[in-house]
């Protein structure tokens, strides 16, 4: 009998799903419909912020960020190891250099103490800009890194990549939503398949800067506008003209169509994720030789992943694929890529964020994950740690 694995993470489509892209793709519009703008608006409200800006995915979406942040080369941005590749590389794009910070050893985010060390010994301006990424759905405590970045004339992209519906609350008891616009000047989205809300490819950057949306929208169509009001001449209903060497980072609408149906179920998915985040820390809680991830009253994690740090991480992985749980490693340190030690960096230069990597696995976490499998992968992990001391 072949068994299905379960993976760390996967989409959920119901029928209405389908049958909104289906009507999308029945409509007049496959690409730069109505879709698109509604997607945009709704995604806005979700998150509390402004304006919204729907993309190809959230790379291109973090590559139109420091375009429009104007990154040029030899710019220093901050960026914290623990995360996907494509956070760092949209400052490579633009021949900035990357200069990593280590991370809190407890929230596994970008440590905000490291940081003000990096920036009292740089000169006054060797910075542009930071970026935080809302790991595993974290969000990061935002308006302390503002005033640091403000006292240091700095951007903020927060990568928000992994907390849709994520939030802190501040001192004053305000829900300070992920990607909101408060305190970073933009915010990237991804709509990957294994994210809350998926569109196959797909991406969205949110802002609360009127500035900052227009640029956006221009650099997404190729730096073309046919604007009246921002054309240098007019030849006709025809003329356009390109003002800037922008990208076709356009989403398609029937994506869009799926995305607005996909933001209907995002609270109930959310909802999902804590359940089986609590049904683990039950579980594991008190576990030798295990741990489980940190949280705080403060904050409501959106738990795209649920991480644990255990020994002996390559026995239990391998364990739990015989058994046909596939749990994954979020992230191998973006320092210690090939890529990123040819530029300069290499083992031992952040510490905390090596230290993570070797105990670290992100056990399967998704709103559809059955409780039987829940139960099936709790039961493997306390089977196979109990048994290896
Ligand atoms: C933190 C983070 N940033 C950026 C991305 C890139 O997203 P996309 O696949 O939509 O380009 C991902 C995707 O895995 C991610 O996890």
């Amino acid at each position: 009998m072949i068994v299905k694995p379960i993976p760390y993470g996967r989409q959920h489509i119901t029928e209405e799903d389908i049958q909104a892209v289906v009507e999308t793709l029945r409509s007049d519009y496959l690409t730069q419909g109505p879709k698109i703008n509604e997607f945009e608006t709704a995604f806005a409200a979700y998150t509390g912020a402004n304006y919204a800006v729907a993309v190809s995915n959230a790379t291109a979406g973090l590559h139109l960020c420091a375009v429009t942040l104007g990154v040029k080369p030899g710019d220093k941005v901050i960026v914290p190891p623990i995360t996907f590749a494509a956070t760092a590389n949209c400052i490579r794009y633009c021949g900035g250099e990357v200069v990593f910070c280590d991370i809190d050893k407890e929230t596994y985010l970008m440590d905000i103490h490291k940081l003000k060390s990096m920036l009292e010994a740089a000169p006054k301006g060797a910075y542009k800009g930071i970026i935080l990424v809302d790991f595993a759905g974290y969000p990061v405590y935002l308006k302390e890194f503002k005033k640091l970045a403000d006292e240091y004339g700095l951007w903020i992209i927060e990568d928000a990549c992994h907390a849709p519906g994520g939030y802190f609350v501040d001192e004053e008891g305000k829900k300070q939503y992920c990607g909101n616009g408060e305190f970073a000047d933009l915010a990237v989205f991804s709509f990957h398949p294994v994210k809350h809300i998926a569109t196959g490819e797909g991406g969205m950057i949110t802002t609360n800067s009127k500035e900052r949306y227009d640029k956006l929208c221009l650099y997404r169509t190729h730096g073309i506008t046919k604007d009246p009001v921002l054309l240098h001449e007019n030849h006709g209903g025809w003329y356009y003209e390109m003002q800037e060497l922008g990208y076709n980072y356009r989403i398609t609408d029937f994506q869009a169509a799926l995305g607005i149906s996909q933001l209907k179920r995002a609270d109930a998915g959310l909802k999902k994720r804590q359940e089986i985040a609590q049904r683990y820390n039950q579980a594991f809680a008190r576990v030798e030789n295990l741990s489980i991830p940190y949280v705080s009253d403060d904050i409501y994690h959106a738990y795209h992943l649920y991480v644990i740090q255990v020994k002996d991480r390559l026995g239990l992985y391998d364990y739990l694929r015989k058994n046909h749980i596939h749990a994954q490693v979020h992230y191998i340190p973006l320092h210690l890529m090939p890529y990123y030690q040819g530029l300069g960096n290499k083992k031992g230069d952040l510490p905390v964020a090596e230290a993570y990597y070797e105990h670290c696995l992100s056990l399967p976490m998704y709103p559809t994950l059955s409780e039987e499998n829940v139960e099936c992968i709790i039961k493997n992990v306390l089977l196979y740690v109990s048994c290896n001391k």
